[in-house]
């Protein structure tokens, strides 16, 4: 007696997790993941401190897990245009944002800003070659100098062809 009720318990557990699991993946929350420069793939782009505020610049650092060195490539698929934001919990969202367009030039430094959908400087285009294009311009994102030294802030520089500065390597995606 005792042991089928403890079958029908966990018979009624199964069913309920199924459903809840599905309606997650619908949900299509991407999973946050690092993303490296070709450069150095022990290195990951990150928020300097961890610091989540508008205008917190973003850089590279050693590979440490952290929330946030772990972006939400919204747009998933390569190419295609995506925003990368990251979120510690309970808080705003933050996209990688190039600040106003008006000001893209070769050189801009990189910052966090709160995400807002199909926003111009929170849109980039993922591409076939590893760059990462601001989408609809000739920008991509660009690690400073080669430099892979802590604390590097990134930048966008004109896209070159085979420029290994402008080649990054997304965990989700290769
Ligand atoms: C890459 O980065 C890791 C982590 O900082 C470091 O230990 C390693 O020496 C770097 N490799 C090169 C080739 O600079
Ligand atoms: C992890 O890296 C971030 C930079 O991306 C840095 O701000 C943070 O202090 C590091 N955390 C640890 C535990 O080293
Ligand atoms: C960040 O900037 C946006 C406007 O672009 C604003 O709505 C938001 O309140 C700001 N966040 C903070 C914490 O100041």
């Amino acid at each position: 007696m005792f042991a089928a009720l403890v079958t029908i318990a966990t018979s009624v557990v199964f069913a309920v997790a199924s459903p809840a699991s599905s309606l997650d993946a619908r949900a299509g929350a991407p999973i946050p993941v690092p993303i490296h420069p070709i450069l150095n793939t022990s290195k990951c782009m990150g928020i300097v401190g961890g610091v989540y505020a508008n205008g917190t610049q973003v850089d590279i650092f050693d590979c440490n897990d952290s929330a946030s060195q772990n972006w939400a490539i919204n747009g998933g698929t390569l190419p295609g245009l995506s925003s990368f934001s990251s979120t510690t919990t309970g808080t705003v969202t933050y996209c990688l944002d190039a600040g106003v367009p008006a000001d893209y030039t070769d050189g801009v430094r990189m910052k966090i800003w709160k995400c807002f959908s199909g926003l111009a400087q929170q849109t980039w285009n993922k591409l076939e070659s590893g760059q990462i294009q601001l989408a609809n311009t000739n920008f991509c994102l660009d690690l400073t100098n080669g430099d892979t030294t802590n604390r590097n802030v990134l930048q966008i520089w004109t896209c070159t062809a085979g420029d290994t500065n402008q080649i990054w390597k997304i965990d989700s995606l290769q």
